[in-house]
């Protein structure tokens, strides 16, 4: 049997990694903040798929709450096959309305967690020749538009480097870019959904579903829905300086509010 390591497993698509991870049969570790969360999620995956599901309580946007999961990760006894970097969440406001503690918190739960776990990971991993890790950014990362898409552009760019570093290694890396998923992200950071048209909603298990394959078929970018990589395509050949104007004001006409 294998064992999965996901971040934030808790609420949204962590969650649906969990479940569509334990129905396949893998063991799992799973991480958050909120214990009680944890052990009831834990029990409910035990019970409904007989895996084992450990709890780990991690604060990631602090050193020790990474340096639990990296010592887990790092334990050679115990391995831990798949990483899904996935904790994240959202600021209300734009640039220089969100005070700063919580942008570094933010670069602290995206970016520096997300190297220090993605490396602690793929040591063991490549000395073993194989694994994988799954970091979740979003589409976000491609558009010129608020520090979020800016720690989302980081966690693109470092985990394709990565990809290609360990190509041949037999372990894979890959980044996840959803658009907007019906999960507790918007609720959390206060923002309105309103605006946001039906069609650019996606849900979480088929987002999942499509990730996985992607991971499987040896992709290190997933933008797993037809939707968004039509979209995605068209940012690809838009002048920077277009998209700049066009992301801003769409984003506030059909944007978290
Ligand atoms: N929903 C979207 O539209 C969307 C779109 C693109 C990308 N994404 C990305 O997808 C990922 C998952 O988001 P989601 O929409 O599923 O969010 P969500 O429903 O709010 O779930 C977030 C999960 O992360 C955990 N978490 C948050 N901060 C943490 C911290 N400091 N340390 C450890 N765990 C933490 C939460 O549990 P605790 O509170 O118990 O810690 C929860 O399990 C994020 O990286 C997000 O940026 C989301």
């Amino acid at each position: 049997m294998t064992t999965a390591l996901i971040t934030g497993s808790t609420a949204g698509i962590g969650a649906a990694f969990a479940r569509r991870l334990a129905a396949d049969g893998h063991n799992l570790v799973l991480v958050a903040r909120n214990t009680d969360r944890l052990r009831e999620q834990a029990t409910e995956l035990h019970d409904r798929h007989g895996i084992e599901a450990q709890v780990l309580t991690a604060d990631l946007a602090t050193d020790e709450g990474i340096e639990a999961v990296e010592s887990r990760l790092g334990d050679r006894k115990n391995v831990v096959d798949l990483l899904i970097n996935n904790a994240g969440f959202g600021n209300k406001g734009q640039f220089l309305d969100v005070p700063m503690a919580e942008e570094l918190t933010m670069l602290k739960v995206h970016c520096e967690a997300v190297l220090r776990l993605t490396t602690a990971a793929t040591t063991v991993m490549r000395e073993r020749g194989r694994g994988g890790v799954v970091n979740v950014a979003s589409v976000a990362a491609f558009v010129p538009r608020g520090t979020y898409g800016a720690s989302k552009a980081w966690v693109v760019q470092f985990t394709q480097g990565a990809a290609r570093d360990l190509a041949g290694s037999g372990v894979r890396l890959m980044t996840l870019c959803p658009g907007f998923v019906r999960t507790e992200f918007h609720e959390r950071a206060g923002m309105g959904t309103d605006n946001i048209p039906k069609w650019m909603w996606l849900d979480a298990d088929k987002l999942v579903a499509a990730a996985l394959t992607d991971l499987s078929r040896g992709r290190s970018l997933s933008i797993p829905d037809p939707r968004y990589k039509a979209l995605m395509g068209v940012v690809k050949v838009t002048p920077r300086g277009i998209l700049g104007g066009v992301t801003s004001r769409t984003g506030r006409k059909y944007g978290p509010q």
